[in-house]
């Protein structure tokens, strides 16, 4: 079975660009109705899915379309805002189109995301639209400077993949080992 055909073309294009590992733990912001949760638990066979929105009526979404994963303990799925999350360690965390990160410091939201990844654990922070539109960069000042207040190196990148043009933020922390 392939649910891809059902999925935006930027969460296609976001989730390969994450790759986890088969066993890693992902933490995903701002779910929504659940696609890339989708996408991301047919790559984690050994890992395990998180999936947090502040809106109820995205994390209900979420839940049902993977509520296999959810009933086999493989994932979970919560109706809390990032900066209220209690997480758990995790290997990666991925938002798409979240715009927190650049509206305002989040350093309350990028705190609770260093203290959830592991040592060598990397936020993927991405934004594009299903169209082909560029997406815009006038945010990447502001980006680098919140992360870097919040302890994490960032790269910025610009890829392309299937027609969809994203904005890539891979950030990770700048004391590993801590
Ligand atoms: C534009 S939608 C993107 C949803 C999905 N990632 C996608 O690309 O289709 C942004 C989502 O992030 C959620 N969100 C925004 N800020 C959030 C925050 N601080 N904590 C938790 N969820 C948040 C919103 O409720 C919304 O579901």
């Amino acid at each position: 079975m392939t649910i891809t055909g059902s999925v935006p073309p930027r969460l296609v294009a976001a989730v390969a660009l994450v790759d986890p590992a088969p066993d890693a733990r992902v933490l995903e912001v701002g779910c929504g109705r659940g696609a890339a949760a989708a996408l991301l638990l047919e790559r984690l066979p050994g890992g395990h899915y998180t999936g947090i929105d502040r809106s109820a009526t995205a994390t209900a979404a979420t839940a049902a379309r993977i509520a296999d994963a959810v009933a086999r303990g493989r994932a979970e799925v919560h109706t809390t805002t990032l900066a209220e999350h209690r997480a758990q360690p995790a290997d990666v965390a991925l938002a798409v189109n979240v715009n927190a990160f650049w509206t305002g410091p989040a350093s309350r939201e990028l705190a609770v995301l260093a203290a959830a990844l592991r040592p060598a654990g990397v936020l993927h922070l991405v934004w594009g639209s299903d169209g082909g539109a560029a997406p815009r960069t006038d945010v990447v000042d502001r980006l680098t400077v919140h992360l870097d207040a919040a302890g994490f190196v960032p790269e910025v990148a610009l890829p392309a993949r299937d027609g969809v043009r994203l904005l890539h933020v891979r950030a990770r922390l700048a004391q590993a080992g801590r």
